[in-house]
């Protein structure tokens, strides 16, 4: 199905937005794991796959309109340490797309392209009440317990593995 040109480009910035995001959960996750980090290592790890996903459902819905989905582009990463700054950059860049996807479903609305906006309205739930929930858990986590308190629990079942 030929898909309007507004609505496609508005999926490909998304495209480069789940993209990027899923680059700094994979540098993110190896960083925690190199630190001995393993639950939070399996949290960044577990959003890395899922911001894959979300960009696969994406490069669907590009095909599908006859567009061609733009794999190469990214946004710069931003990163830490330490792990609260680590964590503030990924809740910036949830926010961000946060942001992204309500304009682009704006977009698909004006075009009236409504099954785009339903993929859309999908994305958003996830990236609000998953990603950017569990982010600000953990920085309220930080202000409650104190950092040291914090990354101990982040530690988890790591202690005397190789
Ligand atoms: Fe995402
Ligand atoms: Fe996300």
């Amino acid at each position: 199905m030929q898909g309007k040109q507004p609505v496609i480009q508005e999926l490909n910035k998304l495209l480069t937005g789940e993209l990027t995001a899923a680059d700094q959960y994979f540098l993110h996750s190896r960083v925690y794991e190199n630190w001995g980090l393993s639950r939070l290592y399996e949290r960044a790890e577990h959003e890395r796959v899922e911001e894959l996903e979300h960009a696969s459902r994406l490069i669907h819905r590009i095909l599908f309109l006859e567009g061609v989905p733009d794999v190469a582009s990214r946004a710069p990463i931003k990163t830490g340490p330490p792990v609260p700054d680590m964590l503030r950059a990924d809740l910036d860049y949830e926010l961000l797309g946060v942001q992204n996807l309500k304009a682009a479903i704006a977009v698909t609305e004006r075009e009236q392209d409504y099954d785009t906006r339903e993929i859309l309205v999908d994305l958003l739930k996830d990236t609000e009440e998953d990603h950017t929930y569990w982010l600000e858990q953990q920085l309220g986590l930080i202000a409650k317990i104190g950092l040291a308190n914090y990354l101990q629990s982040a530690i988890g079942s790591s202690l005397g593995s190789p």
